[in-house]
């Protein structure tokens, strides 16, 4: 199989801008996060498949923190680079801004990362086009993806040993100061 030839970061730069509608909003007036989620994931695609330039899919989404509740009237401005490519998978770096255009104020409201997989005609995972950096920042922000990768997998294996261990008992002790009452007639163990 060909490899497909290297591409520039800007090749595949995309900014979404959508208005937030009532239609949109939660019970308290504000943007439901599930909106925002959803856009994340929009233009993640979007930037994604240009660049890889195949179907691609979602396969994670790192650092979702709403910072700021986003109203209804805003402009929701969401701007796409891919920061990291490895053979199949890319990750693309999402900053979220709200406008209020009648007050001229700009908000930082997300800075997330989803990892996409690119597929091929056969449903597998296919090779993507290598990233050609062209500044400091776009040298970083490549690095900062491979340690969030190295950190993600230390995570996930001490996460799976922390979980069988806690499988082992009730643990009465570590919950005696928390917020749950522990019913052990209902136990099934
Ligand atoms: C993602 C998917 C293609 C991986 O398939 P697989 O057969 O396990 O393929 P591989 O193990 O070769 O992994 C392919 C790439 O995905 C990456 N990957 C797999 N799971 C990952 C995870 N949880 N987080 C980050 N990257 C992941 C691998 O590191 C690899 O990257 P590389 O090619 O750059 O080295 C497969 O699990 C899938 O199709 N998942 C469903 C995705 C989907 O439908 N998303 C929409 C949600 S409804």
């Amino acid at each position: 199989m060909s490899v497909p030839s290297a591409k520039s970061v800007s090749f595949s730069k995309t900014t979404i801008t959508e208005l937030m509608i009532p239609s949109y909003a939660n019970f308290g007036g504000k943007i439901h996060g599930g909106i925002l989620l959803s856009l994340i994931d929009k233009v993640a695609y979007a930037c994604a498949s240009k660049h890889a330039a195949n179907y691609c899919v979602t396969v994670s989404v790192d650092n979702v923190d709403f910072l700021e509740p986003v109203e209804v009237g805003d402009l929701v401005h969401l701007k796409a680079s891919v920061v990291y490519v490895g053979n199949s998978s890319l990750v693309v770096g999402i900053n979220v801004i709200a406008e209020n255009v009648k007050e001229g104020t700009v908000k930082k409201t997300n800075n997330s990362y989803v990892t996409m997989v690119a597929k091929g005609e056969d449903d597998k995972p296919t090779k993507v086009p290598e990233l050609i950096l062209e500044s400091k920042e776009e040298v970083r922000l490549f690095l900062e993806a491979i340690k969030r990768k190295e950190l993600k997998k230390d995570y996930r294996s001490k996460i799976r040993e922390v979980s069988s261990v806690l499988m082992e008992d009730t643990h009465e002790d570590l919950l005696a100061s928390e917020r749950c009452v522990l019913d052990l007639k209902k136990f099934t163990l």
